[in-house]
């Protein structure tokens, strides 16, 4: 075997050397460096070694024994950090491991897992529907009459011509989904991501989450919708706040109202956020209007229902109190990472 191959050998085996006590480390030393040793016997080989090409060779067997050295030196230390009479190896096997950092839920999961929660215990299931939506679940089904603004390019992304598909604009598509799919009694919430075109600023996002919700049944009445949605905002913001019903309009509910519940902020007395009114909207609802009914086959005569819709980021905002919409998009950890606590605890 040439002088070099033994050199590159006696180099691997240096560097792969493992010791567990000082017993080891010290037959480590006698093989490498004892007066028999693999570098010691290399080294005596340097007399036989032509004149021209001693320099050349010596530097390089100098290396090998301060590699054999400097391994020595570092075993050594190594076994002696083990408690004494120990056989093991210089790995403490019993300190804790480092878990690294857990990450936490988005602030807009915790609030749509909060609310689905809340309503999941008064019998509701969770359903969900396309993102990308034909016009009869977005629109015609729900009653929009076809001259309907947010049937226009303004408010709607339009994956095809207007009247095929859209990137829906709301979840209320998810109520025709499942009015068609089966019988009533019907009760679930569908979350999910809706979008609209509208330019992005702190109050406005052309992508934001909803949660609908809709129940079906013979003998629904307004009265329950008003006693559902008192129990959502109770166990959602604390027991103190009250909703209140506003007259408004949707297509798809008769009668339609908008819901406000009393300040959070500032409990009713009037400061910013509620524009000193001492309410604020949280959601749109109504009785599902019997055309709808008859558009999914559900005979109206037999049957009537509600509906509700609201904004998760609209919620959150209440919740969290944050000014800007645009932080939940951004993703700075800096923010996610305030609410990590919340989402072991929500
Ligand atoms: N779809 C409405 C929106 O996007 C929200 C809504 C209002 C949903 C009233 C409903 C409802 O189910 O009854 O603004």
């Amino acid at each position: 075997m040439s002088l070099e191959q033994r050199i590159t050998d006696a180099e691997g085996a240096i560097a792969a050397a493992k010791a567990t006590d000082a017993a080891t480390v010290e037959a480590f030393r006698v093989a490498m460096l004892g007066r028999h040793g693999v570098v010691t016997n290399l080294l005596d080989e340097l007399k036989q070694v032509p004149p021209e090409q001693k320099r050349q060779w010596g530097q390089r067997l100098n290396q090998l024994k301060n590699a054999a050295r400097e391994r020595w030196e570092e075993l050594k230390a190594a076994t002696e950090s083990l408690p004494a009479g120990s056989t093991g190896p210089a790995t403490d096997v019993t300190r804790p491991a480092f878990s690294g950092a857990p990450g936490s839920l988005h602030p807009i999961s915790i609030v749509r897992q909060r609310i689905t929660g809340i309503f999941a215990r008064i019998g509701y299931t969770v359903s969900e529907g396309p993102e990308v939506e034909d016009d009869r679940h977005n629109f015609g089904a729900l009653n929009f009459p076809p001259e309907h603004p947010a049937r226009d390019m303004q408010d709607t992304f339009f994956v095809d011509g207007p009247g095929e598909h859209a990137l829906r604009t709301h979840t209320s598509s998810v109520q025709v989904r499942v009015m068609e799919s089966g019988k009533p009694p019907f009760r679930t919430v569908s979350p999910g991501r809706v979008y609209r075109n509208e330019a992005i600023s702190a109050r406005a996002h052309c992508m934001f989450h909803q949660v609908e919700g809709l129940y079906v049944d013979k003998g629904v009445s307004f009265a329950e919708l008003k006693g559902t949605l008192d129990y959502f905002a109770k166990s959602l913001f604390g027991p103190e706040v009250n909703i209140r019903m506003r007259p408004s309009y949707f297509p798809f509910t008769e009668p339609s109202a908008e819901v406000d519940m009393s300040c959070t902020i500032c409990g009713g007395k009037g400061c910013t956020v509620c524009k000193h009114s001492g309410w604020v909207e949280i959601m749109g609802c109504g009785m599902v209007d019997p055309a709808v009914l008859t558009n999914c086959g559900i005979d109206p005569e037999v049957y009537s229902g509600f509906a509700f819709g609201m904004g998760v980021e609209r919620i959150a905002q209440l919740l969290y109190r944050v000014p800007d919409l645009r932080l939940y998009w951004e993703n700075d950890v800096r923010f996610l990472e305030q609410f990590s606590a919340d989402a072991f605890h929500g």
